[in-house]
């Protein structure tokens, strides 16, 4: 969630500060702060409600060029405890004014802590990082490495936190338990953030710091400690696929990620598939298939568990193995019944989902078998197992997961390919899959040549304030997935129903001024959704249909988007692909920032 952002250097550099902090941004956007201190220990602080933009302009106004500023710690806040307001945003700070704290995470025992100290502390604000600025200054010894220590020995929750004493600048230290916490160096500045984003452009190496690890950042340099022992590790170096692209002609990073799609999955499966011999090539894989898997579990959230379901229907076509997907915060809440033969699959864009990384916890420690597949790299969850994947999507920087969507569909059907493989299951299906599969980056370049009719499609259904969005089968969890993009994108009210379920009490709301989108290719299951559709019709019911250009009940529908012609399988990823472009379009009709949509961050890193 939060992003934090903190450097220490040779110069002043506050635009690389605010552009750092830019890059983070997708962690959160509800408010934004900064704090700098010069080597004569003058400060700078400035915090403002809003977007980055919002601090940099507000920072832009103030005359402050006559002094040199060259240790700084930053925050973007999403909100969890307080309102979005300025006294709730980071850094916070000390009674005494000289300790000076971000933080991502929670501290569930912020309440009690916060009643202890409210005797000798005066709290400013409702949020629970508060706490752990005055916790600093109750138990400073004279060394914050120290201090630190014992603060965190009283936190009980989750975080990541930047702290800075305001009488020792060129100083910074960070502690992390949950959240992700990293520390990139250069010639010039030593670097902490939440993740590889903000210093993908600006570090030549880094390091991922492991739980209770605390990085102690001193004369432009910066060491590691674990129980007060030094950790010797090797920096990391910033490889290519880590660096946020150029927007280049796209209008926001969502537009460039659903366009990025065929190329993204080119770069999955590269070195991985042999699409002459029909085989895969993958020591994980083949790692996988040596083990004795009886059933699957995928646990994952939002867009993720999607992708899961999608893949189950696959899955469930061809295989000797049952499959099911669980939404993770669902697993959580529910009695874990631990079943040795079972692979759970933890599936996740930023590999740091908070309720994701706690079922993977539970199941780790009962012993099961687990595997990620997780986009980025070195994150969390990819670092909690041995076995698993990743879903090579490159930086997914717009909060609506697009791209590595369809990454994880990807590799979660070449890890079942694999196994049927192996087993001498189903060949000559697995086999005839794989050369479908190479068809599929053309067959989406032509479902994204459609933009401009699905842009006006787009604008034409802004108007409406609700939409159904149906589908059967595979086309069951595409539409859900389909009407989670049209809400988070467009604002719009959106549900997703199976397409045999409409009739059993959503048809109530059909009305003229309520649409249906519907997923309906040709194919097994074509006809009995032509039923349904003909249900919504008989009520006036607008209806925009995704079809086969073969389609031949055309006159059924008000407007259609018409998929690649392809098998049933791959117009799911057309189907998809369209849907995405038809969600977007919808918000920039509506004037929305598609990027960074209202109330959401990228990275849930709390349950
Ligand atoms: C969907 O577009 C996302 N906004 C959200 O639902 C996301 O898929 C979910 O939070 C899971 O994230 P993860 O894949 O990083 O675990
Ligand atoms: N709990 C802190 C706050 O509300 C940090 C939030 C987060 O990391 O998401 O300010």
């Amino acid at each position: 969630m939060c992003g934090i952002f903190a450097y220490t250097g040779t110069k002043d550099c506050r635009e690389m500060l605010v552009n750092g902090l830019r890059m983070l941004e997708y962690r959160g956007y509800d408010s934004a702060g900064i704090m700098a201190l010069s080597e004569e220990s003058d400060i700078f602080l400035e915090k403002a409600v809003g977007r980055v933009s919002a601090l940099a302009s507000k920072v832009d106004e103030k005359k402050w060029d006559s002094i040199k500023y060259t240790t700084w710690i930053a925050h973007t806040r999403w909100a969890t405890h307080g309102g979005v307001t300025v006294e709730n945003t980071h850094p916070h700070i000390s009674t005494n004014e000289r300790f000076y704290v971000v933080h991502n995470g929670i501290i569930e025992n912020y309440k009690e802590l916060k009643k202890s100290l409210s005797e000798k502390y005066s709290f400013y604000s409702q949020t629970d990082t508060e706490v752990v600025a005055k916790l600093v200054e109750s138990l400073y010894d004279g060394n914050l490495k120290s201090t630190m220590e014992k603060v965190v020995a009283k936190l009980v929750g989750a975080y990541s936190l930047a702290v800075v004493d305001s009488e020792n600048p060129g100083e910074i230290v960070g502690i992390k338990l949950w959240s992700p916490l990293i520390v990139g160096k250069s010639n010039d500045w030593v670097y902490i953030s939440s993740d590889i984003n903000a210093l993908s452009n600006l570090a030549e190496s880094f390091s991922i710091l492991e739980d209770n690890e605390m990085v102690v950042i001193e004369n432009g340099d910066y060491s590691i400690f674990m129980s007060w022992k030094k950790v010797e590790r090797d920096a990391e170096a910033v490889q290519e696929g880590q660096k946020i692209d150029e927007l280049g002609d796209f209008t926001s990073y969502t537009e460039k990620e659903i366009f990025d799609i065929p190329a993204v999955l080119e770069n999955v499966w590269s070195g991985r598939i042999d699409f002459k011999n029909k085989s895969i090539h993958n020591e994980t894989l083949d790692a996988l298939s040596d083990l004795d898997i009886e059933r699957i579990c995928i646990i994952s959230s939002g867009s993720s568990y999607y992708a899961g379901e999608i893949w189950n229907y696959f899955f469930r076509k061809f295989s000797w193995i049952q499959a099911s997907a669980i939404i993770s915060s669902e697993f959580l809440s529910d009695v874990f019944i631990p079943d040795s033969k079972t692979l759970y699959i933890f599936l996740s864009q930023s590999g740091e989902t908070a309720d994701v990384r706690e079922s993977m916890k539970i199941v780790k420690a009962k012993r099961c078998m687990t595997f990620w597949i997780v986009n980025v790299v070195g994150s969390t969850i990819a670092r909690m197992a041995d076995l698993g994947l990743y879903s090579h999507a490159w930086v997914e920087v717009g909060v609506a997961s697009t791209k590595n969507v369809i990454a994880q569909i990807w590799v979660l059907l070449m890890m079942s390919i694999s196994l049927w493989l192996k087993k001498d299951l189903q060949i000559s299906d697995a086999r005839e899959i794989i050369s479908e599969l190479s068809r599929l980056p053309d067959k989406i370049s032509q479902a994204l040549m459609q933009g401009p009719h699905i842009k006006k499609l787009a604008k034409k259904y802004s108007v409406y304030n609700d939409m159904f969005v149906l589908g059967r089968n595979y086309f069951y969890p595409v539409a859900g997935e389909a009407s989670l993009k049209i809400k988070e994108l467009s604002y719009i009210h959106s549900e997703s129903y199976s397409a045999g379920e409409l009739k059993h009490g959503p048809l109530a709301l059909v009305s003229e001024t309520f649409p249906t989108i519907v997923f309906n290719p040709m194919g097994k299951f074509y006809a009995k959704t032509i039923s349904n559709i003909q249900e919504v019709s008989a009520r006036k019911g607008p209806i925009l249909g995704f079809i086969s250009s073969n389609d031949t009940h055309k006159e059924l529908y008000t407007d259609t988007i018409e998929l690649p012609e392809t098998s049933e399988l791959l117009s799911v990823f057309t189907g998809l692909v369209s849907s995405y472009l038809f969600a977007l379009y919808l918000a920039e009709a509506l004037e929305r920032d598609v990027d960074k949509p209202r109330n959401l961050a990228k990275s849930v890193t709390v349950e």
